[in-house]
Protein backbone atom coordinates (compact mmCIF):
# COMPACT_ATOMS: atom_id res chain seq x y z
CA UNK A 1 0.00 0.00 0.00
CA UNK A 2 1.44 3.25 -0.64
CA UNK A 3 1.06 5.60 2.63
CA UNK A 4 1.59 9.23 0.97
CA UNK A 5 -1.49 10.51 -1.43
CA UNK A 6 0.10 11.19 -4.73
CA UNK A 7 -0.49 14.79 -4.50
CA UNK A 8 0.80 15.32 -0.97
CA UNK A 9 2.38 18.85 -0.69
CA UNK A 10 6.44 18.24 0.38
CA UNK A 11 7.72 21.06 1.30
CA UNK A 12 9.68 23.81 3.57
CA UNK A 13 8.52 26.54 5.70
CA UNK A 14 10.57 29.78 7.10
CA UNK A 15 9.45 33.22 7.60
CA UNK A 16 9.70 36.67 7.12
CA UNK A 17 11.24 37.86 9.24
CA UNK A 18 13.15 35.53 9.98
CA UNK A 19 14.49 34.78 6.47
CA UNK A 20 14.47 38.05 4.42
CA UNK A 21 16.09 41.16 6.11
CA UNK A 22 16.17 44.23 4.70
CA UNK A 23 13.91 44.99 7.55
CA UNK A 24 13.82 48.66 6.48
CA UNK A 25 14.60 48.33 2.62
CA UNK A 26 11.91 49.85 -0.34
CA UNK A 27 9.52 51.22 2.55
CA UNK A 28 9.02 48.50 4.85
CA UNK A 29 7.64 49.59 8.21
CA UNK A 30 9.09 47.92 11.53
CA UNK A 31 7.40 44.98 12.88
CA UNK A 32 7.71 43.64 16.10
CA UNK A 33 10.07 41.36 15.32
CA UNK A 34 12.66 43.91 14.15
CA UNK A 35 12.98 45.12 17.99
CA UNK A 36 14.11 41.41 19.83
CA UNK A 37 17.56 41.58 19.83
CA UNK A 38 17.81 38.06 21.20
CA UNK A 39 14.77 36.55 20.00
CA UNK A 40 10.91 36.61 20.66
CA UNK A 41 10.44 33.86 23.05
CA UNK A 42 11.03 35.31 26.69
CA UNK A 43 8.65 38.61 26.00
CA UNK A 44 11.66 40.89 25.93
CA UNK A 45 12.25 43.76 23.53
CA UNK A 46 12.84 47.22 22.74
CA UNK A 47 10.49 49.33 22.81
CA UNK A 48 12.11 51.02 19.38
CA UNK A 49 15.33 49.85 17.49
CA UNK A 50 18.08 50.94 19.30
CA UNK A 51 20.96 52.16 17.91
CA UNK A 52 24.23 50.64 18.00
CA UNK A 53 22.80 47.18 19.02
CA UNK A 54 23.21 44.07 16.78
CA UNK A 55 19.55 42.95 15.40
CA UNK A 56 20.39 39.53 13.47
CA UNK A 57 17.34 39.43 11.93
CA UNK A 58 17.53 42.78 10.24
CA UNK A 59 19.96 41.15 7.93
CA UNK A 60 19.07 37.59 8.85
CA UNK A 61 20.13 35.32 5.80
CA UNK A 62 19.31 38.36 3.24
CA UNK A 63 16.41 35.90 1.54
CA UNK A 64 14.81 39.27 0.35
CA UNK A 65 17.78 39.61 -2.37
CA UNK A 66 18.86 35.98 -2.61
CA UNK A 67 15.55 34.39 -2.33
CA UNK A 68 16.43 33.10 -6.34
CA UNK A 69 19.29 30.81 -5.30
CA UNK A 70 17.63 30.15 -2.76
CA UNK A 71 14.42 28.68 -4.26
CA UNK A 72 16.86 27.11 -6.74
CA UNK A 73 18.14 24.52 -4.02
CA UNK A 74 14.37 23.65 -3.01
CA UNK A 75 13.41 23.09 -6.23
CA UNK A 76 16.49 21.26 -6.28
CA UNK A 77 15.45 19.08 -3.14
CA UNK A 78 12.05 18.43 -4.93
CA UNK A 79 10.06 20.79 -2.99
CA UNK A 80 6.66 21.07 -4.10
CA UNK A 81 5.30 24.03 -1.63
CA UNK A 82 7.01 26.36 0.17
CA UNK A 83 5.79 28.08 3.35
CA UNK A 84 6.59 31.50 3.99
CA UNK A 85 4.84 34.83 5.80
CA UNK A 86 4.60 38.19 3.73
CA UNK A 87 5.63 40.55 6.09
CA UNK A 88 2.69 43.41 6.82
CA UNK A 89 4.98 45.97 7.06
CA UNK A 90 6.26 45.82 3.53
CA UNK A 91 2.67 46.20 2.51
CA UNK A 92 1.37 48.68 5.21
CA UNK A 93 4.20 50.20 7.13
CA UNK A 94 2.08 50.98 10.36
CA UNK A 95 -0.53 49.24 9.70
CA UNK A 96 -2.43 52.38 8.97
CA UNK A 97 -1.96 54.01 5.96
CA UNK A 98 -4.90 54.06 3.21
CA UNK A 99 -2.67 52.75 0.12
CA UNK A 100 -0.80 49.90 0.23
CA UNK A 101 3.36 50.23 -0.43
CA UNK A 102 3.82 49.52 -3.73
CA UNK A 103 7.71 47.88 -3.49
CA UNK A 104 5.97 46.14 -0.90
CA UNK A 105 3.90 44.32 -3.21
CA UNK A 106 6.12 43.74 -5.67
CA UNK A 107 8.50 41.67 -4.21
CA UNK A 108 5.96 39.28 -3.26
CA UNK A 109 4.62 39.35 -6.72
CA UNK A 110 8.10 38.59 -8.10
CA UNK A 111 9.08 36.01 -5.24
CA UNK A 112 5.76 33.72 -6.16
CA UNK A 113 6.79 34.02 -9.70
CA UNK A 114 10.05 32.51 -9.12
CA UNK A 115 8.45 29.71 -7.32
CA UNK A 116 6.00 29.08 -9.67
CA UNK A 117 8.06 28.76 -12.44
CA UNK A 118 9.90 26.26 -10.60
CA UNK A 119 6.99 24.17 -9.65
CA UNK A 120 6.34 25.58 -6.35
CA UNK A 121 3.67 26.49 -4.94
CA UNK A 122 3.47 29.22 -2.15
CA UNK A 123 1.91 28.53 1.23
CA UNK A 124 1.47 31.88 3.22
CA UNK A 125 0.71 32.60 6.05
CA UNK A 126 -0.38 36.12 6.22
CA UNK A 127 0.69 37.37 10.16
CA UNK A 128 3.81 35.10 11.33
CA UNK A 129 4.41 37.24 14.59
CA UNK A 130 4.57 40.53 12.19
CA UNK A 131 2.28 42.52 13.66
CA UNK A 132 3.10 46.56 12.78
CA UNK A 133 5.09 47.92 16.03
CA UNK A 134 3.23 50.95 15.29
CA UNK A 135 -0.20 48.69 16.39
CA UNK A 136 1.58 46.99 19.40
CA UNK A 137 1.89 51.22 20.45
CA UNK A 138 -0.80 52.29 19.70
CA UNK A 139 -2.96 49.84 21.31
CA UNK A 140 -1.30 46.76 22.34
CA UNK A 141 -1.60 44.92 19.80
CA UNK A 142 -4.78 42.66 19.23
CA UNK A 143 -6.03 43.37 22.64
CA UNK A 144 -7.58 46.01 20.80
CA UNK A 145 -10.39 46.09 18.24
CA UNK A 146 -8.80 48.73 16.26
CA UNK A 147 -6.25 45.71 14.39
CA UNK A 148 -9.75 43.93 13.17
CA UNK A 149 -10.57 46.03 10.15
CA UNK A 150 -6.78 46.89 9.53
CA UNK A 151 -6.16 43.45 9.30
CA UNK A 152 -8.98 42.99 6.68
CA UNK A 153 -7.36 45.62 4.43
CA UNK A 154 -4.40 44.18 4.37
CA UNK A 155 -5.90 40.66 3.30
CA UNK A 156 -8.53 42.55 1.10
CA UNK A 157 -4.77 44.38 -1.01
CA UNK A 158 -2.89 40.84 -0.90
CA UNK A 159 -6.30 38.54 -1.66
CA UNK A 160 -6.64 40.78 -4.42
CA UNK A 161 -2.84 41.21 -5.83
CA UNK A 162 -1.73 37.28 -4.96
CA UNK A 163 -5.21 35.32 -5.30
CA UNK A 164 -4.19 33.87 -8.78
CA UNK A 165 -1.08 32.84 -7.22
CA UNK A 166 -1.30 31.80 -3.79
CA UNK A 167 -4.02 28.84 -3.08
CA UNK A 168 -3.21 27.93 0.84
CA UNK A 169 -3.33 30.64 2.75
CA UNK A 170 -3.19 30.43 7.03
CA UNK A 171 -3.99 33.70 8.65
CA UNK A 172 -2.09 33.84 12.23
CA UNK A 173 1.06 32.21 12.94
CA UNK A 174 0.49 30.11 16.43
CA UNK A 175 -2.05 32.11 18.22
CA UNK A 176 -2.56 29.42 20.80
CA UNK A 177 1.17 30.71 21.82
CA UNK A 178 -0.67 33.66 23.16
CA UNK A 179 -0.65 32.55 26.90
CA UNK A 180 2.99 31.81 26.93
CA UNK A 181 4.44 34.25 24.32
CA UNK A 182 2.20 36.92 23.88
CA UNK A 183 4.02 39.80 22.64
CA UNK A 184 4.97 37.48 19.66
CA UNK A 185 1.46 35.44 19.16
CA UNK A 186 -0.55 38.95 19.73
CA UNK A 187 1.71 41.39 19.63
CA UNK A 188 1.03 42.94 22.77
CA UNK A 189 2.03 42.77 26.54
CA UNK A 190 0.49 41.50 29.54
CA UNK A 191 -0.47 43.27 33.06
CA UNK A 192 -2.04 42.97 36.22
CA UNK A 193 -2.80 40.44 38.17
CA UNK A 194 -3.69 36.84 36.49
CA UNK A 195 -7.29 37.74 35.50
CA UNK A 196 -6.29 40.80 34.14
CA UNK A 197 -3.80 38.53 31.83
CA UNK A 198 -6.70 36.15 31.54
CA UNK A 199 -9.11 38.58 29.86
CA UNK A 200 -6.36 40.01 27.70
CA UNK A 201 -5.45 36.56 26.59
CA UNK A 202 -9.04 35.70 25.69
CA UNK A 203 -10.48 39.58 24.24
CA UNK A 204 -7.10 39.35 21.88
CA UNK A 205 -7.57 35.78 21.27
CA UNK A 206 -11.21 36.62 20.03
CA UNK A 207 -10.21 39.61 17.90
CA UNK A 208 -8.60 37.31 16.13
CA UNK A 209 -10.90 34.95 15.84
CA UNK A 210 -13.23 37.80 13.87
CA UNK A 211 -10.19 39.08 12.09
CA UNK A 212 -10.03 35.24 11.02
CA UNK A 213 -13.48 35.09 10.30
CA UNK A 214 -13.34 37.98 7.87
CA UNK A 215 -10.67 36.83 5.88
CA UNK A 216 -12.81 33.91 4.99
CA UNK A 217 -15.25 36.01 4.28
CA UNK A 218 -12.92 38.29 1.79
CA UNK A 219 -11.22 35.05 -0.05
CA UNK A 220 -15.32 33.25 -0.78
CA UNK A 221 -15.68 36.94 -2.57
CA UNK A 222 -12.08 37.71 -3.57
CA UNK A 223 -10.46 34.12 -4.51
CA UNK A 224 -13.20 31.21 -3.77
CA UNK A 225 -11.06 28.77 -5.02
CA UNK A 226 -8.52 29.10 -1.79
CA UNK A 227 -8.10 26.93 0.81
CA UNK A 228 -7.83 29.25 4.17
CA UNK A 229 -6.87 27.72 7.10
CA UNK A 230 -5.59 28.47 10.45
CA UNK A 231 -1.93 27.52 12.21
CA UNK A 232 -1.25 26.69 15.62
CA UNK A 233 1.54 25.47 17.57
CA UNK A 234 0.41 21.56 18.75
CA UNK A 235 3.46 21.42 20.87
CA UNK A 236 1.60 22.87 23.28
CA UNK A 237 -1.10 20.49 23.10
CA UNK A 238 1.71 17.32 22.94
CA UNK A 239 1.68 17.29 26.62
CA UNK A 240 1.53 14.13 29.04
CA UNK A 241 0.62 13.51 32.42
CA UNK A 242 3.41 13.49 34.90
CA UNK A 243 1.65 10.53 36.69
CA UNK A 244 -1.81 8.81 36.56
CA UNK A 245 -2.45 10.95 39.87
CA UNK A 246 -5.98 12.53 38.32
CA UNK A 247 -4.92 15.56 39.46
CA UNK A 248 -2.19 15.82 36.41
CA UNK A 249 -4.75 13.94 34.06
CA UNK A 250 -6.94 16.75 34.78
CA UNK A 251 -4.20 19.40 34.86
CA UNK A 252 -3.05 18.33 31.28
CA UNK A 253 -6.21 17.78 30.06
CA UNK A 254 -6.90 22.24 30.92
CA UNK A 255 -3.51 22.71 29.35
CA UNK A 256 -4.23 21.41 26.21
CA UNK A 257 -7.93 23.27 26.02
CA UNK A 258 -5.76 26.72 25.44
CA UNK A 259 -4.85 25.31 22.54
CA UNK A 260 -8.16 23.08 21.35
CA UNK A 261 -10.06 26.56 22.26
CA UNK A 262 -8.58 28.14 18.67
CA UNK A 263 -9.36 25.26 16.71
CA UNK A 264 -12.88 24.63 18.01
CA UNK A 265 -13.88 28.21 17.50
CA UNK A 266 -12.36 28.55 14.11
CA UNK A 267 -12.98 25.04 13.01
CA UNK A 268 -16.65 24.52 14.22
CA UNK A 269 -17.38 28.02 14.87
CA UNK A 270 -18.25 28.16 18.84
CA UNK A 271 -16.92 28.81 21.92
CA UNK A 272 -16.64 25.49 24.06
CA UNK A 273 -18.08 25.40 27.62
CA UNK A 274 -14.85 25.24 29.48
CA UNK A 275 -13.72 28.57 28.48
CA UNK A 276 -17.14 29.85 29.58
CA UNK A 277 -16.57 28.28 32.14
CA UNK A 278 -12.99 30.06 32.93
CA UNK A 279 -14.17 33.12 32.34
CA UNK A 280 -17.26 32.91 35.09
CA UNK A 281 -14.32 31.40 37.65
CA UNK A 282 -12.06 34.19 36.76
CA UNK A 283 -15.28 36.88 36.68
CA UNK A 284 -13.89 38.29 33.46
CA UNK A 285 -15.57 38.93 30.27
CA UNK A 286 -14.48 39.34 26.97
CA UNK A 287 -15.97 42.06 24.88
CA UNK A 288 -18.12 39.75 22.27
CA UNK A 289 -20.90 41.12 20.47
CA UNK A 290 -23.87 38.85 18.65
CA UNK A 291 -23.03 39.92 15.46
CA UNK A 292 -19.24 38.83 15.89
CA UNK A 293 -20.18 35.19 16.57
CA UNK A 294 -22.53 35.10 13.70
CA UNK A 295 -19.53 35.59 11.41
CA UNK A 296 -17.73 33.52 13.21
CA UNK A 297 -20.16 30.42 13.48
CA UNK A 298 -20.63 31.42 9.30
CA UNK A 299 -16.73 31.56 7.92
CA UNK A 300 -14.97 29.03 9.83
CA UNK A 301 -11.97 27.74 8.48
CA UNK A 302 -11.46 24.68 6.02
CA UNK A 303 -7.68 22.95 7.02
CA UNK A 304 -5.63 23.07 10.56
CA UNK A 305 -1.99 23.59 9.92
CA UNK A 306 0.36 23.38 12.63
CA UNK A 307 3.67 23.41 13.69
CA UNK A 308 4.70 20.28 15.97
CA UNK A 309 8.67 20.04 17.51
CA UNK A 310 8.30 18.53 20.90
CA UNK A 311 5.83 17.19 23.62
CA UNK A 312 6.05 17.80 26.79
CA UNK A 313 5.36 16.99 30.58
CA UNK A 314 2.99 17.98 33.12
CA UNK A 315 2.44 17.91 36.81
CA UNK A 316 0.07 19.45 39.11
CA UNK A 317 0.76 22.59 40.17
CA UNK A 318 3.85 23.58 38.12
CA UNK A 319 4.43 26.81 36.86
CA UNK A 320 3.24 26.66 32.95
CA UNK A 321 5.49 28.68 30.70
CA UNK A 322 6.26 28.31 27.15
CA UNK A 323 9.15 29.38 24.57
CA UNK A 324 8.40 29.25 20.82
CA UNK A 325 8.53 25.27 20.99
CA UNK A 326 5.23 24.67 23.31
CA UNK A 327 4.84 24.09 26.59
CA UNK A 328 8.30 23.48 28.57
CA UNK A 329 7.48 20.87 31.25
CA UNK A 330 9.18 18.05 33.51
CA UNK A 331 12.17 16.12 31.85
CA UNK A 332 10.65 13.40 30.55
CA UNK A 333 12.74 9.96 31.37
CA UNK A 334 11.39 8.20 27.96
CA UNK A 335 12.67 10.67 25.77
CA UNK A 336 16.26 12.54 24.32
CA UNK A 337 16.48 16.03 23.76
CA UNK A 338 17.91 18.04 21.55
CA UNK A 339 20.80 20.51 22.17
CA UNK A 340 18.44 23.33 22.84
CA UNK A 341 16.53 21.34 25.17
CA UNK A 342 13.43 20.06 23.14
CA UNK A 343 12.14 16.46 23.88
CA UNK A 344 12.60 14.59 20.58
CA UNK A 345 9.49 12.25 20.20
CA UNK A 346 8.09 11.50 16.89
CA UNK A 347 5.16 9.77 18.32
CA UNK A 348 3.94 12.57 19.43
CA UNK A 349 2.96 13.45 15.99
CA UNK A 350 1.22 10.91 15.16
CA UNK A 351 -1.31 11.33 18.67
CA UNK A 352 -1.46 14.68 17.56
CA UNK A 353 -2.30 13.78 13.90
CA UNK A 354 -5.26 11.15 15.37
CA UNK A 355 -6.64 14.02 17.88
CA UNK A 356 -7.06 16.33 15.08
CA UNK A 357 -8.56 14.01 12.90
CA UNK A 358 -10.95 12.61 16.06
CA UNK A 359 -11.61 15.81 17.41
CA UNK A 360 -12.16 18.07 14.26
CA UNK A 361 -12.07 15.04 10.84
CA UNK A 362 -10.75 18.54 8.53
CA UNK A 363 -7.66 18.31 6.72
CA UNK A 364 -4.64 18.75 8.33
CA UNK A 365 -1.04 20.39 7.46
CA UNK A 366 1.66 20.16 9.48
CA UNK A 367 3.44 23.30 8.64
CA UNK A 368 6.32 23.18 11.40
CA UNK A 369 8.62 20.31 12.56
CA UNK A 370 12.37 19.95 12.54
CA UNK A 371 15.27 20.02 14.69
CA UNK A 372 17.39 23.07 15.42
CA UNK A 373 21.38 22.11 15.75
CA UNK A 374 24.78 23.91 16.35
CA UNK A 375 26.22 22.31 12.26
CA UNK A 376 29.49 23.05 12.03
CA UNK A 377 31.53 23.03 8.33
CA UNK A 378 33.88 19.90 8.73
CA UNK A 379 37.48 19.76 7.70
CA UNK A 380 36.30 18.23 4.09
CA UNK A 381 34.28 21.30 4.14
CA UNK A 382 31.14 19.31 4.53
CA UNK A 383 27.90 19.16 7.41
CA UNK A 384 27.25 16.06 8.73
CA UNK A 385 23.92 16.64 10.54
CA UNK A 386 23.34 12.73 11.32
CA UNK A 387 20.83 13.55 13.48
CA UNK A 388 19.21 15.61 11.82
CA UNK A 389 18.18 12.96 9.60
CA UNK A 390 17.34 11.08 12.13
CA UNK A 391 14.66 13.28 13.53
CA UNK A 392 13.32 13.49 9.55
CA UNK A 393 13.16 10.31 9.32
CA UNK A 394 11.56 9.11 12.33
CA UNK A 395 8.72 12.03 12.20
CA UNK A 396 7.97 11.08 8.63
CA UNK A 397 7.43 7.41 9.94
CA UNK A 398 5.23 8.44 12.16
CA UNK A 399 3.64 10.56 9.81
CA UNK A 400 2.82 7.44 7.71
CA UNK A 401 1.33 5.77 10.45
CA UNK A 402 -0.80 8.45 11.27
CA UNK A 403 -1.97 8.34 7.37
CA UNK A 404 -2.75 4.96 7.67
CA UNK A 405 -4.76 5.20 10.52
CA UNK A 406 -6.64 7.14 8.67
CA UNK A 407 -5.81 11.09 9.34
CA UNK A 408 -6.36 13.34 6.45
CA UNK A 409 -2.73 15.15 6.30
CA UNK A 410 -2.20 17.05 3.23
CA UNK A 411 1.04 18.16 3.43
CA UNK A 412 4.44 17.95 5.57
CA UNK A 413 6.98 21.38 5.00
CA UNK A 414 9.88 21.36 7.33
CA UNK A 415 10.99 24.08 9.55
CA UNK A 416 14.17 26.14 8.26
CA UNK A 417 15.04 23.67 5.03
CA UNK A 418 17.47 26.72 4.99
CA UNK A 419 18.97 28.16 7.59
CA UNK A 420 17.53 30.89 9.60
CA UNK A 421 17.74 33.10 12.48
CA UNK A 422 15.76 31.73 15.35
CA UNK A 423 12.38 33.13 16.49
CA UNK A 424 12.70 32.10 20.20
CA UNK A 425 16.21 32.99 20.88
CA UNK A 426 17.41 35.55 18.10
CA UNK A 427 20.44 33.40 17.29
CA UNK A 428 21.94 31.66 13.92
CA UNK A 429 23.48 28.83 16.19
CA UNK A 430 20.52 27.01 16.59
CA UNK A 431 20.32 25.82 12.78
CA UNK A 432 17.48 23.90 11.05
CA UNK A 433 18.29 23.73 7.41
CA UNK A 434 19.27 21.14 4.86
CA UNK A 435 21.04 24.07 3.54
CA UNK A 436 23.70 26.06 5.58
CA UNK A 437 24.26 29.44 5.54
CA UNK A 438 27.36 30.77 6.27
CA UNK A 439 26.43 33.19 9.12
CA UNK A 440 27.12 33.67 13.05
CA UNK A 441 25.36 35.27 15.97
CA UNK A 442 27.23 37.87 15.25
CA UNK A 443 26.60 38.72 11.60
CA UNK A 444 29.82 37.51 10.88
CA UNK A 445 30.09 35.09 7.51
CA UNK A 446 30.27 34.92 3.65
CA UNK A 447 26.26 34.19 3.60
CA UNK A 448 27.26 31.15 1.30
CA UNK A 449 25.31 28.44 0.98
CA UNK A 450 26.00 24.86 1.20
CA UNK A 451 24.05 21.49 1.17
CA UNK A 452 24.32 19.61 4.33
CA UNK A 453 24.33 15.57 4.15
CA UNK A 454 20.23 16.12 5.09
CA UNK A 455 19.59 17.59 1.82
CA UNK A 456 20.16 14.17 0.05
CA UNK A 457 17.85 12.68 2.52
CA UNK A 458 15.02 14.85 2.11
CA UNK A 459 15.61 14.79 -1.49
CA UNK A 460 15.55 11.07 -1.76
CA UNK A 461 12.07 10.72 0.53
CA UNK A 462 10.45 13.54 -1.80
CA UNK A 463 11.44 12.14 -4.90
CA UNK A 464 10.28 8.03 -3.44
CA UNK A 465 6.75 10.11 -2.39
CA UNK A 466 7.65 8.69 1.47
CA UNK A 467 8.02 5.11 -0.21
CA UNK A 468 12.03 5.19 0.54
CA UNK A 469 11.36 5.76 4.17
C1 LIG B 1 7.68 28.15 15.79
C2 LIG B 1 7.64 29.44 15.02
O1 LIG B 1 7.10 28.40 17.00
O2 LIG B 1 8.91 27.63 16.11
C3 LIG B 1 8.86 29.70 14.17
O3 LIG B 1 6.49 29.50 14.22
C4 LIG B 1 10.10 29.28 14.91
O4 LIG B 1 8.86 31.05 13.80
C5 LIG B 1 10.00 27.81 15.23
O5 LIG B 1 11.28 29.58 14.26
C6 LIG B 1 11.21 27.22 15.89
O6 LIG B 1 11.55 27.97 17.01
P1 LIG B 1 13.00 28.57 17.21
O7 LIG B 1 12.88 29.38 18.46
O8 LIG B 1 13.90 27.40 17.35
O9 LIG B 1 13.30 29.39 16.01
Amino acid sequence: MKVFPEKFLWGGAIAANQAEGAWNVDGKGVAITDVTANGIAKNIHDQKVESGKFYPSHEAIDFYHRYSEDLEYMAELGLRCFRTSISWTRIYPTGEEEKPNEAGLKFYDELFNKMLSLGIQPVITISHYETPLNLYHKYNGWESKKLIPLFEKYCRTIFERFGNKVKYWMTFNEMNNVHTIPYAAAGMDLSGDYAHQLLQVYQATHNMYVANALANRLAKEIMPDAHMGIMLSLSQAAVYPASPNPKDVWGTLQLQRRTFVSADVQLKGEYPGYVKRIWRDYKIQPDITDDELKLIKKYTSEYLAFSYYRSSTFENGMKIYGDTGGVVGKPNPYLKDSAWGWPIDPLGLRWMCNLVQDRYGCPMFIVENGLGAADTVDSDGKIHDQERSDYLIEHLKALGEAIKDGCDVIGYTWWGPIDIVSAGTGEMKKRYGFVYVDRDNKGNGSLKRIKKDSFNIYKKIIASNGESL
